[in-house]
């Protein structure tokens, strides 16, 4: 693994060294610090938020893109925006994932799931952490069931780079309501 270049990092760059780093220390605590580096050093380059969006051309609604794949789709980078006027939904990735706020202010919450999974329509859920990040924090999640929170951009849209362990979209996400138990599933776009 090279030693990246500060002012000149890309995504296909920062996926190749976390790719690296994973493989030499699993998807453990010390893997996600160092992979988060990685990824606090890619959120300053500048240029990753599209012209479009900082124009304020765009909407309030949450919105994702794919930024770049691992070659054997085992992991994706994602650049995500989460609008201040509404909580996304409590959501699942069907992963573990590292996230690194680029823009803006993010109120993360973390939810841990009280059940034992058994059935796929209910879900006891807790509101176990909440915290505020800002540009370049960092927070990783792992597995599941530990892959669920909920986001909310605090005062303007909070713009974050995210990785996966897995394309998140590869698969139906959950989406979880705290307070009945409900579980629905829909594909995911974002
Ligand atoms: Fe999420």
């Amino acid at each position: 693994m090279t030693t990246p270049d500060p002012t000149s990092y890309t995504p296909a760059g920062f996926v190749a060294d976390a790719t690296a780093l994973l493989a030499e220390h699993g998807a453990t605590d010390a893997g996600f610090a160092a992979v988060g580096e990685r990824l606090r050093l890619l959120a300053r380059q500048p240029g990753l938020i599209p012209e479009e969006h900082l124009a304020g051309l765009h909407g309030t609604g949450a919105s994702a893109t794919i930024l770049h794949e691992g070659t054997d789709g085992t992991c994706a980078l994602m650049l995500a925006r989460f609008p201040a006027e509404a909580p996304t939904p409590v959501h699942n990735h069907n992963s573990w994932g590292i996230a690194c706020v680029v823009r803006g202010r993010d109120r993360y919450l973390r939810w841990e799931r009280l059940d034992d999974g058994a059935d796929p329509a209910r879900a006891d859920l807790r509101l176990a952490e909440e915290r505020e990040l800002g540009p370049g924090d960092v927070v990783a999640f792992h597995g599941p069931p530990h892959d669920i929170h909920s986001q909310q951009g605090i005062g303007e849209a909070a713009w974050e780079l995210v990785f996966f362990g897995r394309n998140p979209n590869a698969q139906p996400r959950a989406y979880f309501d705290p307070i009945t138990g409900a579980v629905a599933y829909a594909d995911a776009t974002g």
